[in-house]
């Protein structure tokens, strides 16, 4: 898979730490019983799998596993929580989908799709999620919802020590990005990374879905102890064509 950017430098670093910052278990647990009530089928596609921490409990409950991400040290970190072997990591591209196999259902959680930097950008996520499902097959994501812009329009910055590495988060709004700025503080650091997550209208996400073969609906999150309520859209695709 080629065409991997500038931004697959991100989470090279932060991978060190990621899972001591945002590691969560009892989210990931939340999260894995909202997709258990929404996935179709046995074989589940992680995109942007991160560190793998709801990948391994999806296939603790049972599914058959494929965990992809850009960056290689996150799928490291991931690797050494695979203690049977038997989830298949791969390192790629999300937005140029290239897999030799098809799936009951594809997975992105946590923000992923908001790195997608434009419309074109998750048009070809779609497109590439489209062409590795099953027909009836679903794709479930979370989407950071416009209200984040409220929320960051006065910058959030969070200060803390994992270990002995150092690390400063600042999170500042900017339509239509959520910037977020890490730097970390280590032996032969200090380095800092720039994530940028891009927050689309609702209504465009819908409309590239059902251009690309997609009905839709809204998970309602009360069910799921109010998971990401106004933060995030859960969505659920559901495949209904080719395209
Ligand atoms: C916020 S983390 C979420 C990780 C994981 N899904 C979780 O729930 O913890 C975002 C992940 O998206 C990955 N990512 C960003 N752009 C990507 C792309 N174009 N293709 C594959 N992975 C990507 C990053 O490397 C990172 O691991």
């Amino acid at each position: 898979m080629g065409g991997l950017s500038e931004k697959t430098l991100n989470y090279q670093h932060l991978a060190l730490i990621y899972d001591a910052i945002m590691g969560d278990t009892e989210g990931v647990l939340r999260y894995a019983n909202m997709l258990q009530d929404n996935l179709q089928g046995h074989h589940i596609l992680d995109l942007a799998c991160g560190t793998g921490d709801l990948t391994v409990v999806l296939r603790d409950l049972g599914y058959q596993l494929t965990g992809l991400d850009i960056s290689e040290q996150m799928l490291d970190v991931a690797k050494s929580k695979d203690k049977d072997g038997n989830i298949r990591y791969v390192c790629g591209d999300m937005l140029n989908l290239h897999l030799d196999m098809i799936f009951d259902s594809i997975v992105c959680a946590n923000d992923s799709v908001n790195y997608c930097s434009s419309l074109d950008q998750l048009n070809k996520l779609f497109e590439g999620v489209n062409r590795h499902l099953i027909n009836g097959g679903v794709f479930v994501f979370d989407y950071h919802q416009s209200s984040r812009f409220i929320e960051f329009e006065e910058p959030f910055d969070e200060e803390g020590m994992v270990g002995d590495v150092g690390y400063g988060w600042h999170i500042e709004s900017e339509f239509p990005i959520l910037r977020h700025t890490i730097t970390i503080y280590g032996s032969g650091y200090p380095v800092t990374e720039t994530h940028e997550q891009f927050i689309f209208e609702l209504g465009e996400l819908q409309r590239l879905l059902e251009d690309n073969g997609f009905r839709w609906e809204i998970i309602d999150s009360s069910k799921y102890d109010d998971l990401y309520l106004d933060e995030k859209w859960m969505i659920k695709a559901i495949k209904e064509r080719e395209i």
